[in-house]
């Protein structure tokens, strides 16, 4: 099927206007967008994941490294691919005192559609994202989720191969958010859509994406299929182990450490994430040949815990 988008080592630099210090938002980035499938960018705030879609719809361009979409140089070929894009943030200026067809409809004629063609397309994605009963009613008395729909239905206008989500369920309530995660997933289906999906909400990524990629301080730290990250989100349990102060050596902890991935240290406190009772006995037998022991307890982690497993509690 093929990688719709392919960054090849991408570096993307900001400069603060009022220092002049160079932020680094990208670090040599190295990844493949599959075809057809929706693709979450997973990271804490400032991780870099709006910068990646900006990347990706050609809006800005790397510092270093390349971007191609459908093969196409985002910097040398962006005619060939800008009008095959769509990006949907989160917020977007409407102005308020315009309907929802006025407003596709609007968009529709910035693409080059005739009047009429751009009027036909934009009731047809109205009655697609199901505000049939809204298409003369001014945006302005829209809910949130109507709001998300209508920015999903102007994302369609341009019949796009790519759509790029900025965190669009940003304010939906826990129904509207099962909505439209179906209604995208049936037209990414119906219309052969690749989806890139920018979101902090780990259960979010879980239900809506085949690929999964974890980014921090602009680097990816983890990706994989969803069937992969739901084997890391399966942790059996996580346990607490709170040694005798007196018994911590630093050294052994770090030897400890480079044996078990999963592991941290806060304190007196070593915390492991194990994936099975064996996995469990022999890191307990383990350290208490080493430490002197004061409490174990065992829990198991809920999605946060893991989320703040992989970031460390944020940036
Ligand atoms: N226009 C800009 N000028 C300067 N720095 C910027 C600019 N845009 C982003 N940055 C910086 O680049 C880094 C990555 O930002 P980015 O917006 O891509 O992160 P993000 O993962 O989308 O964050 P959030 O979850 O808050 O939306 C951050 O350190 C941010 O402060
Ligand atoms: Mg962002």
């Amino acid at each position: 099927m093929g990688d719709t988008v392919v960054f090849y080592n991408v570096t993307k630099y900001y400069v603060d206007p009022r220092s002049g210090e160079k932020i680094v938002a990208l670090d040599d980035i190295n990844l493949a967008i599959p075809r057809g499938k929706i693709t979450c960018l997973l990271g804490p705030n400032g991780s870099g994941k709006t910068t990646l879609l900006k990347l990706a719809s050609g809006l800005i361009v790397p510092d270093r490294g390349r971007v191609a979409v459908f093969g196409y140089d985002t910097r040398s070929d962006f005619g060939e691919i800008c009008g095959k894009i769509s990006i949907v943030f989160s917020r977007e200026y409407i102005p308020l005192s315009i309907t929802g067809l006025e407003y596709l409809t609007f968009f529709g004629m910035l693409y080059g559609y005739t009047r009429g063609e751009a009027s036909r397309r934009a009731r047809e994605l109205l009655h697609l994202v199901g505000l049939d009963n809204k298409i003369d009613t001014l945006v302005a008395t829209y809910s949130t989720g109507m709001v998300r729909r209508l920015y999903l239905a102007k994302a369609l206008i341009n019949e796009p191969k790519l759509v790029l989500f900025d965190e669009p369920t940003t304010g939906l309530d826990p129904v509207a958010r099962l909505n439209f995660y179906s209604l995208v997933n049936n037209v990414r289906e119906e219309r052969d859509i690749t989806i890139m999906w920018a979101t902090h909400d780990l259960r979010e990524a879980e239900t809506v994406a085949e690929k999964i990629i974890f980014l921090n301080k602009g680097r990816i730290i983890a990706e994989g299929s969803r069937e992969r990250f739901e084997e890391i989100f399966r942790f059996k349990g996580v346990v607490r182990v709170e040694v005798d102060s007196s018994s911590i050596d630093k050294y052994l902890i770090e030897d400890l450490k480079q044996r078990y991935g999963n592991l941290k240290a806060r304190d007196s406190t070593l915390e492991y994430y194990y994936v099975s009772e064996d996995d469990l006995t022999g890191f307990l037998h383990l350290v208490s040949g080493k430490f002197r022991i004061a409490n174990v307890t065992t829990s198991k982690p809920s999605l946060e815990d893991i989320y703040l497993s992989f970031f460390g509690g944020g940036p």
